[in-house]
């Protein structure tokens, strides 16, 4: 299937490790320009390098960016990308985390930091690339959320309000978006295989006093199709949301979770 991505251009925010590289690797392998956004340069600069490589033609440049330093950060990281990439077509706003912890473990700066990062990072990058998504044929806004913005709770109280924000922001910049072609949409990862989950295993394993190996097997067996979310799983997702096929899909959130979520998404 030709997804008409071909020579399009992407941004992705927290692209140096995790959903974010993979969603990165899926998007040039479809022919995909990349700037590849993170505070992590050396991660980011390997990141397209391997791109270049694996896929001779595309342009990957490096942008570096902390999305907590806000808007002064934000506007002229975008300006650079548009300007090396020759526009942008595709946001994929992938940046963010969630401190782990029950509420009295959450030190007060840190609701505001990784708040910063993920639900005003989303506005604010998307604010900076609207002019130049007003210009795409195929313009696409991809918003990494998470099933806990739709079932709060777990080990993470922060990660309800940050992906719920996440998922509102999204449907409400559909609506506004629609008219000028751009289609706006959240997926929903599940636990998935990155830093994040060795974190929750180890959680996992110290609270209910298991070993690693019985923690993940504990962790697993919530999930009906029986394994961990990977992030080449949301990757998949992002490629078919970004492609010509999907332009009548807007304003909707999907999981990738394995059916982990209980009641309907
Ligand atoms: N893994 C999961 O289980 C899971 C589940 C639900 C939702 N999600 C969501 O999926 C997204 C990616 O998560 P992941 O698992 O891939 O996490 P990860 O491996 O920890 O990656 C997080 C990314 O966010 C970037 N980032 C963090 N703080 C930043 C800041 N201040 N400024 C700019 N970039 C920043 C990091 O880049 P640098 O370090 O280079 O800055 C990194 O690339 C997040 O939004 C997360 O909430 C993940």
């Amino acid at each position: 299937m030709d997804l008409n991505l071909k020579g399009r251009n992407a941004v992705v925010t927290g692209a140096s490790r995790g959903i974010g590289r993979a969603i990165a690797l899926a998007l040039a392998a479809e022919g995909v320009n990349l700037g590849l956004f993170g505070r992590d340069t050396g991660l980011c600069e390997k990141l397209a390098g391997e791109l270049r490589a694996k896929f001779p033609g595309i342009k990957a440049v490096v942008v570096p960016l902390d999305l907590e330093k806000g808007t002064v950060a934000v506007k002229p990281a975008v300006e650079a990308a548009a300007k090396a990439l020759g526009g942008i077509d595709i946001l994929v706003n992938c940046a963010g985390g969630a401190y782990r912890g029950r509420l009295n473990e959450i030190p007060d700066e840190s609701w505001e930091r990784y708040f910063a990062v993920k639900p005003l990072g989303l506005i604010r990058m998307t604010r900076e690339a609207l002019p130049y998504l007003k210009q795409s044929p195929q313009a696409r806004i991809i918003n990494i959320s998470g099933t806990r913005g739709r079932e709060p709770g777990g080990v993470s109280v922060m990660s309800g309000p940050i992906n719920l924000g996440t998922l509102s922001i999204t449907k409400a910049l559909a609506n506004e978006f629609g008219p000028h072609g751009i289609t706006v949409n959240a997926i929903c990862p599940g636990s998935t295989d990155t830093g994040r989950w060795t974190e929750l295993v180890e959680i996992t394993a110290r609270e209910k006093k298991l070993s690693i190996e019985a923690a993940t097997k504990h962790l697993v067996a919530d999930v009906p199709m029986g394994r961990v979310v990977v992030p080449e799983d949301i990757a998949n997702l992002a490629v078919y949301l970004a492609s010509k096929q999907a332009g009548m899909i807007t304003g909707t959130a999907i999981n990738v979770d394995g059916g982990r979520t209980r009641g309907i998404p």
